[in-house]
């Protein structure tokens, strides 16, 4: 009988944790029986792509845009990101420092892929991106994760990454604004860690992908912040910001001969996205701003919402972020953990909510709520959370 062989690159995916949306999976049996379930599990977007973008999209896959495309990435759509990633840095970005990758998930795998060997050590603060965890399981990294505890507030914390930081060290990736806490370093501390880096031959990464959804204050950008760029790559793209999760755009920033590697990468495991999305995006990029804060305005007043209701919620606790699309949740005073939390809520309820344990240690006792649903859904799932919790739930776990 044949019996098949598969990479360790395969093993590592295939035996990875399948418990991260065991709540939600649960939850998506249930609504498949017919079940009334509120979803706040997931970081899509609930707006549709902004008309415009539809139609310039439809408008150029009308004159043909659909061959291949360069593995760089179209002109124009590089030149769109370069001026953005211009805008407010004192580092003029030119167009040849930017690869355009189907999604920020493959530009991160595509930078790691060619910064990093099996078993080689990344330094990556948590609580983090779920996403990331298939990803340096399929390139076998050595992960060091450094804790962003709940005590300071999931505060960036340039300190403790730098303590993390050894002789084995290859890269750094942070990411800014965090998912799932919404935590935003500063111009400082990504000017600071840029130039330590530096000094040791690390790459940073900072994954932008919340660059656009801030509420307190601007984004920084690490282009913008550090010194010098040679050991710098910044990672962006248009899912979140200009709802566009499903057309899979992202790009990553570099410099000198990174970026030629990135090229050669995309080359071979892509060649090239679709022509008609491309030229979408930089229509998007070039004339969108209006929607993109019309959607940033709609997360603001969702998060204000939960944040009040958390806050009358006995037993509960949460801070404000001040980015990105999610609120974490501390249950602690009423469930074990997190993860009782959730699978409890989900049987009375019917809300399903992500647990913490995912996204790393210091998120445990947390549950992640998402940003991405109506004020009036939002509203009824907190009605649920409220009747759940005041009515005793499950301490003793
Ligand atoms: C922090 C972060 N980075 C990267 C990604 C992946 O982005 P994309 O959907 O463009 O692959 C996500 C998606 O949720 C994210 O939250």
């Amino acid at each position: 009988m044949y019996s098949p062989r598969f990479s360790k690159q395969s093993q590592a995916l295939h035996s990875a944790d399948a418990d991260v949306w065991a709540v939600s999976d649960r939850a998506h049996a249930l609504a498949d029986k017919g079940e009334d379930v509120i979803f706040l599990c997931v970081g899509d977007p609930n707006f549709d792509t902004p008309e415009p973008i539809l139609d310039f999209a439809r408008a150029r896959l009308g004159v043909g845009r659909t061959h291949y495309s360069p593995a760089a990435g179209e002109a124009m759509l590089r030149r769109a990101i370069a001026d953005i990633e211009s805008k407010v840095s004192p580092h003029p970005c030119s167009p040849d420092d930017v690869v355009v990758f189907p999604g920020g998930t493959n530009a991160i795998f595509a930078v790691l892929s060619c910064l990093l060997n099996p078993g080689e050590q990344i330094v990556i603060p948590e609580p983090m991106y779920i996403g990331y965890v298939p990803i340096t399981d399929a390139l076998q990294l050595d992960v060091k994760k450094v804790a962003c505890t709940a005590e300071q507030g999931f505060a960036f914390d340039t300190e403790s990454i730098k303590q993390a930081i050894t002789a084995e060290t290859r890269v750094v990736m942070i990411n800014t604004p965090v998912n799932p806490t919404g935590a935003m370093a500063t111009p400082e501390q990504l000017r600071e860690l840029a130039a330590y880096c530096r000094e040791r031959d690390i790459w940073l990464i900072s994954d932008e992908m919340y660059s656009m959804i801030t509420f307190a204050r601007r984004h920084t950008s690490l282009r913008t912040a550090a010194e010098h760029l040679d050991n710098v790559i910044v990672i962006d793209g248009l899912s979140k910001s200009h709802a566009m999760s499903g057309w899979r755009l992202g790009w990553a920033v570099a410099q000198g001969e990174l970026v030629d590697r990135l090229v050669e990468f995309a080359g071979a495991t892509i060649f090239g996205v679709p022509q008609f999305i491309q030229e979408a995006a930089a229509f998007a990029l070039e004339f969108d701003t209006y929607f993109v804060k019309q959607m940033r305005d709609a997360y603001e007043k969702r998060r204000d919402l939960i944040v009040e209701r958390i806050g009358r919620i006995p037993g509960l606790s949460c801070s404000s972020p001040e980015a990105g699309m999610f609120v974490m949740v501390d249950v602690s005073s009423v469930a074990e953990n997190g993860e009782a939390f959730a699978d409890a809520l989900l049987d009375a309820e019917l809300v399903s909510v992500l647990p913490g344990k995912p996204f790393g240690p210091s998120a445990v006792n947390h549950v992640r709520l998402t940003l991405a649903a109506e004020e009036s859904e939002l509203s009824r799932a907190l009605d649920r959370i409220e009747r759940f919790v005041t009515g005793g739930c499950l301490k003793a776990g």
